[in-house]
């Protein structure tokens, strides 16, 4: 059955060239579309027409979009949804002026969230996490990468990847699961941080590997979790289990992370915010996709990182809210497209195009998703506006009405007419 997506007021195809990523100034290039409509059939699209040579005879049914602007669903490539707990009285703390590290002395912080993880059955997470999902779909997110990192033993591990697993199944969106076991030591290790390493390379990675429970493996690397030395170990491991990598890095402190990452050729290097002027030329030429989180920014009032060097230099860049009960209590991903604009010099063009197709290379799918060409899902996100600058210009503001998944409406804004 052919359905036709009728007559938007603009396509933002983020047209790809042939390639799977943009880097650099082809960031801006958006491929906007306007007096064309799109045809889809068994889940992928088949064609993309002008308007004027719709004939009844291309489509079984349509959907009508007039006025509405239609992008590639967008992509959300690192969040650690799968949490229970709140960490509203850090939060006070935080407003006190304790800081962040502070906290996770303190025994607060991760471990805080590992606590409430540990407490809470499988079916309790699933519930706890639905609503956050749902939420996620409802901005026009098509596909979710979710981390582990807040179980920190054995059995919690796998709990939370088989809860992201059991999710992945209920949801027609992607979820993407990674694996996060190095996030922090746990405190039953805290004096025997080889010991934990050791749990993880032998016990932990192989057991996700053999059941196919995450597709990449992450690492927290920094001062108050793990050295470069102990990331590029476990790095190794996973490579050999065949994971592919990501890295938490450059956050608070610059301690060789990023140039483990480079070297083991990770699919993205997340974080960044203290980058250093000589670091940013690595990205020139690297495949590494630099994920770009200005969330954490503003939840911990620190510095952003340098999105528009980075992008002078030819980098391939990303963005994500790091939805965390911690860092960035922020799963609105309007808000982040936002503060990539004000606060870290990014045009609306660079900002669609890092929420599509290099959010979808960050996640090492761009072959199929990211962007509007024939021959790709028929994923998209629908959005009320008259303009696609709308998005970033609407801070906060929920401004989808439609998700799409493989062709199918997953999802539709209450009282919109379309
Ligand atoms: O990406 N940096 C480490 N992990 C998360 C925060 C996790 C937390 O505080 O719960 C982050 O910022
Ligand atoms: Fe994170």
């Amino acid at each position: 059955m052919v359905t036709l997506l009728k007559q938007p007021k603009q396509i933002i195809t983020i047209d790809s060239n042939g390639k799977n990523h943009k880097r650099g100034s082809e960031m801006n290039d958006i491929g906007l579309l306007e007096n064309h409509s799109l045809l889809i059939e068994n889940g992928k699209i088949k064609k993309i027409i002008e308007n004027s040579s719709i004939a009844k005879s291309n489509f079984d049914n349509e959907i009508d979009l007039i006025d509405k602007i239609i992008l590639p669903g967008l992509i959300e490539c690192h969040t650690h949804t799968a949490f229970a707990g709140s960490r509203s009285e850090e939060f006070r703390l935080k407003l006190q002026g304790i800081d962040y590290e502070e906290i996770a002395k303190k025994g607060g912080g991760i471990t805080n969230t590992m606590r409430a993880v540990r407490k809470s059955s499988f079916d309790e997470l699933i519930e706890i996490i639905k609503p956050r999902i749902d939420y996620f779909i409802s901005q026009g997110i098509t596909t979710l990468e979710i981390k582990s990192g807040y179980g920190l033993s054995f059995y919690d591990e796998i709990k939370l990847l088989q809860v992201i697993k059991e999710l992945n199944k209920i949801y027609s969106i992607d979820i993407v699961p990674t694996f996060l076991g190095a996030h922090t030591f746990p405190p039953e290790y805290k004096n025997d941080n080889a010991k934990y390493i050791d749990m993880i390379t032998s016990e932990l990675i192989p057991y996700v590997s053999k059941n196919k429970l995450a597709y990449f493996c992450d690492v927290f690397c920094e001062t108050t979790a793990f050295s470069a030395e102990q990331t590029e170990a476990i790095f190794n491991v996973a490579a050999d289990n065949g994971l592919k990598l990501k890295l938490h890095t450059e956050q608070f402190n610059s301690i060789g992370g990023l140039e483990v990452a480079l070297k083991m050729n990770a699919v993205s290097a997340d974080h960044l915010e203290v980058l250093k002027k000589e670091q940013i030329d690595l990205f020139a030429e690297s495949e590494t996709t630099a994920v770009l989180l200005p969330g954490v920014s503003f939840f911990l009032d620190y510095d952003y990182a340098p999105a528009r060097e980075l992008i002078d230099a030819n980098a391939i860049v990303a963005l994500a809210t790091d939805y965390n009960p911690g860092s960035s209590h922020i799963s609105n991903f309007q808000l982040i497209m936002s503060l990539a604009a004000l606060k870290m010099g990014m045009t609306i063009e660079e900002i669609l195009t890092a929420v599509t197709l290099n959010a979808a290379y960050a996640l090492d799918l761009s072959e199929t998703l990211g962007s509007i060409e024939v021959g790709k899902n028929a994923d998209f996100s629908i959005f009320a506006a008259s303009d696609y600058s709308e998005l970033v210009y609407n801070i906060g503001k929920n401004l989808n009405i439609m998700t799409i998944k493989k062709g199918e409406i997953i999802y539709k804004q209450e009282g919109s007419e379309t």
